[in-house]
């Protein structure tokens, strides 16, 4: 499969940086070590919407897990390629997780504070246990010292675009990730 050497949107150039190989392959460790993890368990999956999407779906098939529910939320912080520093909530959970194992599924760890926030809002439900798997982890960009539990990959501060992850809306559907170019 051919891979774009260089992409423009909206006026930014983004590099390839992390291709579909890569990524499955990461994808299926972290997948191994949530089996493992939760053998004979009965964990129930959180999907952050909107990005988080495509790496949830090929995480989840790739665990085994085959009982364990998938539910999605929706939080939003980020306006073109910055966060704006407050977080909000654009749809909650409607099933009852009290006494249930979650494991929430994001796209990205950047500053934590998206992170921080839906950790304390679903502990207000009474949860067995909180764990946070993530496709990227930027520890340099972290304000809040939040350390996901499950990492595919950590990344320098770089703004990503690709598989779930977005510009504006846009770059969704793209099959590998891409990396901004630093001018
Ligand atoms: P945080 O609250 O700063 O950790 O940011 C979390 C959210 O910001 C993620 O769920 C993404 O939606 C968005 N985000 C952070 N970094 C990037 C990026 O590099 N590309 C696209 N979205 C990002
Ligand atoms: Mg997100």
């Amino acid at each position: 499969m051919q891979i774009e050497k260089q992409v423009i949107i909206d006026g930014l150039t983004f590099e390839p940086y992390l291709t579909r190989e890569q990524i499955a392959r990461e994808v299926e460790r972290v997948a191994k070590e949530i089996a493992r993890d939760y053998e004979g368990k009965d964990p129930y999956f959180l999907c952050v919407l909107t990005g988080a999407f495509v790496f949830a779906s090929d995480l989840i098939r790739a665990t085994g897990l085959n009982e364990a529910p998938i539910s999605f939320i929706r939080y939003k912080s980020y306006e073109g390629t910055s966060t704006t520093g407050s977080v909000k909530k654009v749809i909650g959970l409607t099933d009852d997780i009290s006494g249930r194992d979650i494991i929430i599924i994001e796209d990205i760890v950047d500053t934590g504070l998206t992170a921080r926030r839906m950790i304390e809002d679903l502990r207000q439900q009474n949860p067995a246990s909180v764990k946070f798997a993530t496709l990227l982890y930027k520890p340099e960009s972290s304000q809040t010292g939040f350390t996901p539990d499950y990492v595919a990959f950590t990344i320098p501060p770089k703004f990503i675009i690709g598989y779930g992850l977005d510009l504006d809306g846009k770059a969704r559907t793209m099959p590998d990730i891409y990396a901004i170019k630093e001018s």
